[in-house]
């Protein structure tokens, strides 16, 4: 696909990313609120506490052998330490803090889920979970210390703000955010399974089972919804598009601020993200009635627009004073309409398969 692109402009953006020289400075950014950056998240235990997943026994049972079977428990080991240019260096720090709070994140909540639900099957997943999300930051935390960067996880927990999300926003939210993990880690690990000259620090190699435990935390959201139907249906269908808007292109803007990183992985962000765009699609066939339209070239357009006005509101922001002010307030105008226009785009309608369970194939 051949879309106009911001690239031009992608440079500033490098050179106004916060740079990370210090340990200190990597945990100021895990800590700081921005619209991109991964947020905490805190919720309706008492919602949680009440649900019911009887009408989906039978996968939820097999979901949960496989939890217990858990098969990843020693893939984490760390090897040889590359040397990067300062550029790369700053893009793939900012990569690993911002994928090491976003791991941090599921398992703050799923352990606060855990600690606050009677419900055994709610208790259970979330048990799972909490030590899958805490294993996944924890390893990505090893690959900061090898910087000497590590973050004070306990510090962050108590530090960063907490957004309070209805059951429903985390259900959609969550599963969303695992999906698109799965598909992103596994795009990238496909892609230098096919390059290995590029696979330029060793975490790559562990993505694959990895995003084997993502593909089945958004498996467990998906049974949850489903044993739910209300959730799927109705005014609801609003939130699922607003949601997987969101997602979307939240992504596609932050990615596009790391064009050095993908790069060297042989990748495009653009093309990148169109294809994390797709896989996730297929994914979201099993649980969401409606679809964003990738290919509908008003959709790419967006998502340009978008990118464009991030990287304005950043200049302007640098700039400061009066200007810049009205500059970032213009900039969170134009942002929000060009997000309403893209979210009345026709969108797909399909009717939810029989069979709920998906395998991780892509
Ligand atoms: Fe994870
Ligand atoms: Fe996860």
């Amino acid at each position: 696909m051949n879309t106009p692109t911001a690239s031009a402009e992608i440079d500033h953006v490098a050179l106004l990313m916060d740079t990370v020289a210090s340990a200190e400075d990597a945990n100021a950014k895990a800590v700081k609120s921005t619209m991109l950056s991964p947020r905490f998240y805190t919720t309706d235990f008492k919602v949680m506490d009440a649900l019911d997943v009887s009408s989906v026994r039978a996968d939820w049972d097999v979901m949960m052998k496989e939890y217990e079977g858990d098969n990843n428990h020693d893939h984490f080991q760390r090897t040889l330490m590359p040397q990067l240019s300062p550029e790369m260096r700053q893009e793939f720090l900012d990569f690993l803090i911002s994928s090491l709070t976003s791991e941090f994140s599921g398992c703050i909540l799923y352990n606060e889920i855990r600690k606050n639900v009677s419900n055994p099957d709610i208790k259970q997943l979330m048990t799972y979970m909490a030590r899958d999300e805490s294993r996944h930051a924890g390893f990505i935390n090893q690959s900061l210390k090898d910087f000497n960067l590590g973050i004070d996880l306990g510090s962050l927990k108590r530090n960063k703000a907490y957004t309070y999300f209805k059951p429903k926003y985390i259900f959609y939210a969550t599963y969303l955010s695992e999906k698109i993990g799965y598909a992103r880690y596994i795009t990238i690990f496909r892609q230098l399974e096919r390059h290995p000259d590029k696979r330029f620090h060793p975490i790559f190699r562990w993505f694959e089972r990895w995003c084997n435990d993502e593909f089945r935390h958004g498996e467990s959201f998906a049974l949850i919804m489903r044993s739910q139907p209300e959730l799927l249906q109705g005014a609801n269908k609003l939130w699922i598009r607003f949601f997987i808007l969101a997602v979307y292109a939240t992504m596609y803007v932050r990615d596009h601020t790391r064009p050095l990183l993908h790069e060297a992985m042989g990748l495009e962000s653009t093309t990148y993200d169109h294809e994390v765009f797709r896989i996730t699609n297929d994914i979201c066939r099993q649980v969401f009635p409606v679809e964003v339209d990738i290919d509908n070239p008003a959709f790419s357009r967006g998502l340009e627009r978008l990118l464009k006005i991030s990287l304005a509101a950043d200049r302007a922001k640098q700039r400061g004073g009066l200007v810049g002010k009205l500059q970032v307030a213009s900039c969170a105008v134009q942002a929000a309409f060009t997000f309403g226009r893209l979210y009345w785009l026709p969108v797909k309608k399909q009717e939810l398969p029989q069979t709920i369970r998906m395998e991780p194939v892509w």
